[in-house]
């Protein structure tokens, strides 16, 4: 996507208004992409921060495709590994894959991740995941490449 003029605008123009206008195109350029303010990075370190405590890959992978109680797992909608897509456990829709490897817009829009982490948090384990259990699911799923 191409924001900008570019060299159709002259060059010391260009330098000017960007120098006036620079924090205003960055916040005009986050509405432009509109739902993406975060990324799978930044949500890892906002979560491990929150735990206090980096996130665990290997953790990650067993909370992700274990049952906790329930009839579900995360892997029942979202497969294991999570890099092609998933298929909802019960009405069978496809969903995109979680593996940002396979999904560049999956972790970019906060409350698009804090709501369904409270929704499927509450089917698989019956209460919110806490920051470290997060954390540890974004590491993994971080790591599982294509
Ligand atoms: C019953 C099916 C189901 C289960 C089980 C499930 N999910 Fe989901 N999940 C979904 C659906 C549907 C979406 C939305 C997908 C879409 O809109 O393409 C979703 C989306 C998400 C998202 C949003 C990702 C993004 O940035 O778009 C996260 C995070 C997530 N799930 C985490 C989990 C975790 C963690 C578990 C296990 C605790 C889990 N899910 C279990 C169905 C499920």
């Amino acid at each position: 996507m191409k924001l900008h003029h570019g060299p159709s605008l002259p060059s010391r123009r260009a330098a000017s208004i960007a120098s006036v206008t620079s924090g205003a195109c960055l916040a005009f350029m986050c509405l432009a992409v509109q739902a993406a303010d975060t990324s799978p990075p930044q949500q890892l370190e906002r979560w491990s921060a929150q735990a206090g405590t980096p996130g665990q890959a290997e953790r990650g992978r067993v909370f992700f495709t274990s049952r906790h109680g329930g009839e579900w797992s995360c892997s029942s909608c979202h497969g294991a590994p999570p890099i092609a897509p998933g298929k909802h456990a019960s009405t069978g829709k496809a969903i995109d894959p979680m593996a940002p490897a396979a999904n560049p817009k999956v972790f970019t829009d906060t409350a698009r991740i804090d709501k369904w982490f409270r929704r499927n948090c509450n089917d698989v384990v019956k209460r919110e995941c806490s920051a470290s259990e997060k954390a540890d699911v974004l590491a993994y799923l971080i790591s599982v490449k294509p």
